[in-house]
């Protein structure tokens, strides 16, 4: 007989979902994960079945457990029984919180799993709440948010955006998976998502396609270091197939947890979701899911942004921004950002060497302060906006010669990178200056709405004076905690303002920290051919309302390649407006035309991948990409098609076959190529504008409208 409290628990995640049920001995099994996983029933004694969520000690010594606990009276194991499972939590109508809580066998440890689902999507959250009463502190060495049990086939991969730091976020690795451990970390606390982002994609069954094929889309929700471990263990006895144990939440390398009786831990988010249509349904998962549960304000479309950053860098005074504002304006723009550069007053910024902390505007550089030029910006018909790095100190600052013992630091000299500290968010007093730094700097320049959030640099020399020594680690953990708190206060008193996520670049870009901005500068590398190969990876996971992409001379490609580009993002420009050629300036003239027509369904529509820029043997160097994005079949689909390099000899030219159209409706195709006069194209390929049954262009499709590389068609298409 089982016991009565072990009655299977079931979550349907929308399209998919799990079974968990207690064996006999009160361990958690995972009985179901996947397509089916919601109704799986045990066809075998519930002990052969995988545990849920092994713990170290609990079973299966040979492999790493996702949680693993030294105890206060130091024993190492931990042994985990199911105590109960509460669904009280659910809120109405929003999908279901589950919350299954256990208890160690012997120390007075809990673990309780919650499980949020959000239906609508198909997206499950998923962590872990940890919390004990034993006669002293805990230490967790491991703390992973999900430990799923898959069986996958010999032909299963990973798809994981890893690359080399700086200006090189989301390039795309595809791999097979095989035996052993496969772990996938980040470091650096403060701008982690730099070197790896923290979303991974899997194909359980074999390789996976745009439209086709079973694909695990996995996001952790985290400001800070994040891990993945994928364990493949073979199964000679069922063919060619392997247990994969995929774990995932905040990486512990070098980062146990000392945790005191009676405090809760609550590990990261893990937002996930299991498609069967492939890539593309994982996509469209994400975006509903990220709109409805992370984004602020998600139904507005994001205006178009001018930067001076890579026009000017530190070089400007009143009149050269108060003449950018102008153009910006002129040309279309609805925000000009002033960036890095404006402020200190003993220690003027003209370079990255100083002033960080002292957010004065200087003098030399802004006799006026900030308010002429929000007031410019107003009188010129758009809105203003900041750059601010709260997070951050020079040495060479007033604010660092006032309180040396603010920055995040062991007992040894702290070690500089851009010539700067991280200031230590665990101090009260820290936090209180980061939010003032921002309430500050509006009100030095009344009407700003839109800020620049910034951090430029990682932690290196982890420590904290406000944690004792047994615990320096804990910084890793708790910093996160504390710079949202920040974030979520300067969100909530300044509700009316933009926040944008930078981290020199994105260093930043998880759905976590996102809960309090608007969108993310996805890199500082801007050439459009990189561009197109990390927006394509980003997309995956983030709609393009949150993905900034501006026109920049970054690669020195053409101006219209460059705008076709970062039209397929949250459009915007960082160019020295004031140097544009007459033939420049009309082409992004057109460029701010096509983005007023198409940014609101660009940025809120639904994606469709034709053709990737990422795939084939040579991830790096494929010739073409196109994608397309559509309102859901009612008005406008915006086809981008990019030719980034010449054709392998032989290979055929993609055909554009658009399948998602209405068989019974004809569309008005209109080909623009803003190297040109619109609405034209290559003519002797297409013709400018065209009326189509959606059954021609689902079965023969369009042409490929292009021949030379760096060049662009974006397509609107509409019913007639
Ligand atoms: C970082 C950002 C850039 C720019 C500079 C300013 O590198 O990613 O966009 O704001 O800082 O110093």
């Amino acid at each position: 007989m089982e016991p009565v409290e072990s009655e299977p628990v079931r979550v349907d995640a929308g399209g998919w979902g799990l079974t968990w049920a207690a064996d006999r001995d009160g361990r958690l099994r995972q009985i179901g994960t996947g397509p089916a996983g919601a109704t799986a029933d045990a066809v075998l004694p519930r002990s052969l079945y995988p545990e849920a969520f092994p713990t170290f000690g609990s079973g299966d010594a040979l492999r790493p457990a996702p949680l693993a606990v030294t105890h206060a009276d130091g024993t190492l194991t931990t042994r985990l029984v199911v105590a109960s499972v509460d669904r009280s939590a659910t809120p109405a109508g929003d999908g279901e919180h589950v919350v299954v809580t256990c208890r160690d066998e012997m120390t007075a440890l809990t673990v309780e799993h919650h499980l949020r689902t959000h239906p609508a999507s198909g997206v499950l959250e998923q962590w872990v709440e940890i919390v004990h009463d034993e006669p002293g502190p805990v230490r967790l060495e491991a703390y992973d948010s999900i430990a799923p049990m898959l069986l996958v086939t010999g032909g299963a991969t990973l798809d994981q955006f890893g690359g080399s730091g700086w200006a090189d976020e989301w390039r795309w690795t595809s791999e097979p998976l095989t035996p052993g451990t496969k772990e996938l970390a980040s470091l650096g606390g403060v701008q982690p998502h730099l070197q790896r982002s923290p979303c991974a994609l899997v194909a359980p069954s074999g390789p996976a396609d745009e439209t086709g094929g079973e694909v695990v889309g996995l996001a952790v929700a985290w400001g800070g270091n994040v891990h993945f471990a994928f364990d493949i263990r073979p199964k000679p006895d069922l063919g060619d197939a392997a247990e994969l144990r995929i774990r995932a939440g905040a990486n512990p390398l070098s980062a146990p947890y000392v945790l005191d009786p009676g405090v809760r831990f609550v590990t990261p988010t893990v937002a996930w979701t299991w498609a069967t249509a492939g890539r593309d349904e994982v996509t469209h998962r994400f975006h509903d899911w990220t709109r409805a549960r992370v984004l602020r304000d998600p139904d507005r479309t994001r205006g178009i942004v001018a930067n001076n950053w890579e026009a000017t860098f530190f070089d400007f005074d009143e009149a050269r921004v108060v003449d950018l504002i102008g153009r910006a304006a002129d040309l279309g723009a609805d925000v000009f950002l002033l960036d890095d550069g404006w402020f200190g007053v003993e220690h003027p910024r003209d370079d990255d060497t100083t002033s960080l902390g002292d957010w004065d505007p200087d003098p030399r550089k802004l006799p006026g302060g900030l308010a002429p030029l929000a007031e410019a910006a107003r009188a010129a018909g758009i809105r203003f906006g900041i750059w601010v790095e709260p997070e951050m100190v020079n040495p060479v600052s007033t604010l660092f010669a006032g309180h040396p013992d603010w920055v995040v630091r062991d007992g040894r000299e702290p070690r500089l990178h851009r010539n700067q500290l991280v200031l230590d968010p665990l101090r009260p007093e820290v936090r209180a200056f980061e939010v003032e730094v921002v309430d500050r700097t509006l009100a030095g320049a009344p009407g700003t709405s839109y800020v620049k959030w910034d951090a430029n640099r990682p932690v290196t020399d982890p420590g904290s004076r406000a944690l004792p020594a047994d615990r320096q680690a804990n910084l890793w953990v708790d910093q996160v905690h504390a710079t949202w708190a920040v974030m979520a206060e300067v969100a909530g008193r300044h509700p009316d303002v933009d926040l944008m996520l930078c981290a020199s670049g994105g260093g930043r870009t998880d759905h976590g920290t996102l809960r309090w901005f608007h969108e993310v500068w996805t890199s500082d590398n801007t050439d459009p051919v990189d561009r197109v190969r990390m927006q394509w990876a980003c997309s995956h996971f983030f709609p393009a309302s949150v993905m900034a992409a501006h026109v920049t001379r970054w690669g020195d490609r053409p101006l219209a390649f460059a705008c076709a580009v970062a039209l397929s993002g949250r459009f915007g420009f960082d160019l020295d407006l004031a140097g544009l050629t007459g033939d420049e300036v009309a082409i992004c003239r057109r460029a701010v035309a096509l983005a007023r027509r198409t940014q609101p369904v660009v940025q809120r529509g639904v994606v469709r991948r034709l053709v990737s820029p990422v795939a084939g043997a040579d991830r790096s160097r494929a010739a073409w990409a196109v994608s397309g994005v559509d309102d859901d079949g009612r008005d406008l689909t915006v086809l981008f098609t990019y030719q980034l390099d010449d054709p392998r000899p032989g290979g055929a030219s993609p055909v554009l076959r658009l399948g998602w159209l209405d068989p019974g409706r004809t569309y008005e195709v209109v080909a623009h190529d803003l190297a040109a006069d619109e609405p034209t194209a290559e003519a002797a390929v297409e013709p400018s504008v065209r009326v189509v049954s959606g059954s021609a262009l689902a079965a023969d499709g369009l042409a490929w409208p292009l021949s030379a590389p760096l060049t662009a068609i974006v397509h609107e298409i509409r019913p007639t």
